[in-house]
């Protein structure tokens, strides 16, 4: 496996990352996941938006972030990625300090700038059946709109939600709903598609940015508002959405069943069209 490490491609047995790390040390740094299809990547410039983004909410500087496209593709290339579904993975920390301190380190020290890609499976049997949810009280910082690599809260719940036979935990904040562990979530009501609005207690996915681009186009009434986990129940449909889950259809909640307990028509009908944009 080829990988890319402060400015060089290199095999994976060959990079190493310092223990001074402030990534290593402190989760000090944001990652970003793009997806490849057979060789395309898949709005990259969001990705890389958000990232800048990230990096500027931290007070990192960021580096050029044009290159990570071209950093991608041969990346993809080099490890022969080119003929099926691959995410690129990209992460940036703000680099080795000597001497391990909370405060930043002296402005000159170079990032730590690290990228892989690996292949991708297509969830396409989940999509067809469904998956399966748990509800989790969320208990992340006041920051997830910054895609920080400090997960541990997220790590948790999904390993919470694996534990419990289900795909993918979501949390409750004040019994709001917010997000899941590695995807937005949004519900049908009477028809509606109704997700969580943007603010500093989700991330701003992309695939929940193409989502509600699709839905003017295929008729999908769109309410950016919270959904309360008491009104859950009432939930025509539910589904995830993210990089790798695209549109997931959820036909369970903590061992209940959602609707008729198959994969709900309009998040289908948004999978196929999000698909056709791939
Ligand atoms: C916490 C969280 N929310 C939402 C998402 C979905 O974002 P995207 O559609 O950009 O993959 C992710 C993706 O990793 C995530 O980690």
């Amino acid at each position: 496996m080829i990988v890319y490490l402060n400015g060089r491609f290199i095999s994976k047995e060959e990079a190493t990352i310092s223990p001074d790390d402030r990534g290593f040390l402190f989760a000090d740094g944001v990652y970003e996941v793009i997806h490849s299809y057979k060789g395309r990547l898949f709005r990259a410039e969001d990705h890389l938006d958000r990232m800048k983004r990230s990096l500027r909410e931290l007070r990192i500087k960021a580096p050029d972030m044009a290159s990570f496209k071209e950093i991608s593709e041969k990346l993809i290339q080099d490890n022969t990625l080119r003929n099926g579904d691959a995410n690129v993975y990209i992460q940036i920390t703000r680099g080795a300090a000597f001497i391990r301190k909370h405060a930043f380190p002296p402005e000159e020290t170079p990032l730590t700038i690290y990228a892989c890609a690996s292949p991708v499976e297509p969830p396409h049997e989940k999509w067809e059946k469904g998956s399966s949810i748990i509800l989790t009280p969320d208990i992340r910082w006041a920051r997830c709109d910054i895609k920080s690599v400090a997960l541990l809260a997220n790590v948790m719940a999904c390993q919470q939600a694996k534990e419990n036979g289900a795909d993918e935990a979501v949390f409750v904040r004040d019994g709001v709903i917010t997000e899941g562990s590695h995807t937005n979530f949004s519900a049908i009501f009477d028809g509606q598609l109704v997700t969580a609005p943007k603010s500093n207690y989700i991330l701003p996915g992309v695939t929940r940015k193409v989502v509600l681009d699709l839905c003017p186009e295929l008729g999908i009434p769109v309410k950016e508002f919270p959904i309360f986990e008491a009104d859950l129940k009432h939930a025509d449909e539910c589904m995830l959405l993210g990089t790798t889950a695209e549109v997931m259809p959820v036909v369970q909640v903590d061992g209940w069943q959602v609707g008729n307990g198959s994969p709900g028509e309009v998040t289908m009908k948004l999978l196929r069209a999000f698909r056709e944009l791939t």
